[in-house]
């Protein structure tokens, strides 16, 4: 057992450094072990993907959406963590000298984050080895870095915590309990998801910590507004690799002469991303509760209303997320 302090708050870092040993995993040797995709599988569950709400689509072409989604997905993953290592490591600056259960924490957390991204790298060579030419991801994660580590700290802490609070209620409440998945795909989100339940715990303390050096409510206008700012830029790479992989879909299945059906694919792949990155995580119980004990009414009602537009982005079905 990890030695704990008297403070609450460092127990909580111990305790997510005792979690953090125990369920360590190797990617070759706990996720991967010699597999690869089989494209008879789903990948990306419909409660995710939405690919039930597009009917008229055979097995094969759902299937082959759940895929196209599911490469995404990964990769999507991938990128966010290379912004979340970084500000994790400039974070940590503030327990260099201090305590050290806290920085131990932390250097986990990173190390963990640097594991995934080789992780998700190598699901995409995977994945590009048998799914047909064509597929893009063109997003760089360094430059989305710089952009979101331009913003200040409150903000970048609030998206990681809503990103890594998002990543565990999908495998809970879609991937581990769908039927017909890959069983490398779920593997690897079941293998990720045991590692990000310590990541929220830590998001959680470093972002109140952070809310603390905040001195005046101007302060927490301006950190409001570039979190705004942040949501404003994921929907801007949204709608970015929705058109590319609704683009890539419709080749595959040589459906891209019917307009009306290029138009509703388009549609239920935005709306699936803005579901998946966005709307169910702001909808997640835990982040509206971390997110109410540090902004004031006006503030929430500011970040509600940015949400508005993208509002609509939830499951048709009543089905759980
Ligand atoms: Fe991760
Ligand atoms: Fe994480």
């Amino acid at each position: 057992m990890t030695t704990c302090t008297a403070t609450p708050d460092i127990a909580r870092y111990a305790r997510t450094i005792d979690a953090s040993k125990r369920v360590r995993w190797d990617i070759d040797r706990d996720v991967i072990r010699g597999r690869t995709f089989d494209l008879a599988h789903i990948f990306l569950p419909d409660g995710l993907s939405l690919a039930d709400e597009l009917p008229y689509l055979a097995p094969a072409e759902h299937r082959f959406l759940s895929q196209v989604q599911g490469r995404t997905y990964a990769n999507m993953f991938g990128l966010v963590e290379r912004f979340i290592g970084a500000k994790m490591l400039e974070v940590s600056r503030d327990h260099w000298l201090g305590n050290q259960t806290a920085l131990e924490a932390i250097v986990r957390f990173t190390d963990e984050e640097l594991k995934h991204q080789e992780l998700f790298r190598r699901l995409e060579l995977l994945a590009g080895a048998h799914m047909p030419v064509g597929y893009r991801f063109d997003v760089v994660p360094n430059d989305v870095a710089t952009f979101v580590l331009g913003k200040c700290t409150w903000a970048v802490l609030a998206l990681t915590c809503h990103i890594e609070l998002f990543s565990q209620s999908h495998y809970r409440a879609s991937i581990d309990a769908a039927e017909h998945l890959s069983p490398l795909f779920k593997d690897v989100f079941l293998f990720h998801w045991k590692e990000e339940s310590q990541h929220a715990i830590i998001d959680e303390l470093e972002w109140e910590r952070e809310d603390s050096k905040l001195t005046s409510e101007v302060q927490r206008d301006l950190a409001v507004d570039d979190l705004i700012s942040l949501v404003g830029g994921v929907d801007g790479i949204l709608q970015g690799q929705a058109k590319a992989d609704a683009a890539y879909f419709l080749s595959v299945c040589g459906m891209g002469w019917d307009r009306a059906r290029t138009e509703q694919v388009n549609a239920t792949v935005l709306k699936a991303y803005r579901w998946q990155y966005i709307v169910s995580g702001a909808l997640e119980p835990r982040f509206q509760e971390a997110l109410a004990k540090l902004v004031s009414a006006e503030q929430s009602a500011r970040i509600q209303a940015a949400l508005g537009p993208l509002s609509y982005a939830v499951p048709a079905r009543t089905t759980p997320h």
